[in-house]
């Protein structure tokens, strides 16, 4: 039977509420520690499994592209860089995820991360169709592997890795939201728009998780992810110069990107109540 890329009911999702007996299932594993909120994140688990999405149903990677040339050329370029940086989030998920269980002694965060590693690999998994739709396959850069390294290396390894995807994903989200509003075509509009409903979900837990990260973390150990992560945004600020003019063939601004996702990790961290003093920002280049 054919799937039917515009039937919007299969599109909705199963509430908490109408599941028998919810209050029972949101109870937190008895085996869980309290080293992180676990009530909360495994909600955020059960979310996360009400909202699975299956991609071909959502996109139809075979409709024409009905983009201009030069447009076509831009998103290629951009799509691969998203590519490659959600592949690079999937491949640090999974080797991540075993570590931040340990430290957390939490089986509801097992469960939650499982969920995340799929929607990433789902992410993957859609960019990838998406470009081959535009007649490019994709191709791991790894002249981005440097952000890898950064966010998931050396000391500290667990917190920096969190701290790390709070900027990452309030970085895909302001490029999410800003492709939204683009040239980009339906099909690549509907995968952004998918996405982002993903993306929130991780900034969710990171919401949920960080304030017990951060007040467990040594002096030491916040000087060290407060380095690591201002040389993240750096090398980011740096990179997204080179893409000013493929930005604005596509009704992008850079800077403004640039500045909605350091403006969004500004506000994480107010909302945290994490120490003001704690990040420094890049100067963003006009
Ligand atoms: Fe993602
Ligand atoms: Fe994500």
């Amino acid at each position: 039977m054919e799937i039917d890329v515009n039937d919007r009911k299969k599109r909705d999702f199963v509430s908490l509420s109408e599941i028998p007996g919810i209050d029972k299932i949101l109870q937190p594993s008895p085996e869980g520690k309290g080293k992180i909120n676990e009530a909360k994140v495994r909600r955020l688990y059960l979310q996360a499994s009400t909202q699975q999405w299956f991609a071909p149903q959502r996109i139809d990677f075979s409709a024409p592209v009905l983009m201009d040339d030069t447009s076509v050329e831009v998103w290629r370029k951009f799509m691969l860089i998203f590519y490659s940086l959600e592949k690079m989030g999937l491949d640090t998920i999974a080797h991540m995820t075993s570590k931040a269980v340990r430290k957390f002694e939490s089986n509801d965060a097992a469960y939650y991360l499982a969920a995340q590693a799929f929607d990433e690999a789902r992410h993957v998994f859609a960019i990838e169709n998406y470009l081959k739709r535009l007649g490019s396959p994709p191709k791991y850069d790894r002249g981005l592997h440097i952000f890898s390294q950064l966010a998931a290396m050396g000391a500290y390894r667990v917190e920096n890795w969190l701290f790390s995807t709070l900027f990452s994903e309030n970085f895909a989200s302001a490029f999410l939201r800003m492709a939204r509003e683009s040239n980009l075509d339906d099909q690549g509009k509907e995968m952004c728009r998918s996405l982002l409903l993903d993306e929130s979900r991780h900034l969710h837990f990171l919401h949920t998780v960080l304030p017990d990260v951060m007040d467990r973390l040594s002096l030491l150990g916040k000087t060290y992810v407060r380095t690591s992560q201002f040389f993240i945004m750096k090398i980011t600020e740096g990179l997204a110069r080179k893409f000013d003019n493929d930005a604005t063939v596509v009704g992008m601004n850079r800077k403004h990107l640039v500045e909605d996702a350091f403006e969004n990790v500004k506000l994480a961290y107010d909302n945290l109540n994490l120490p003001k003093k704690f990040l420094k920002f890049p100067k963003i280049a006009s």
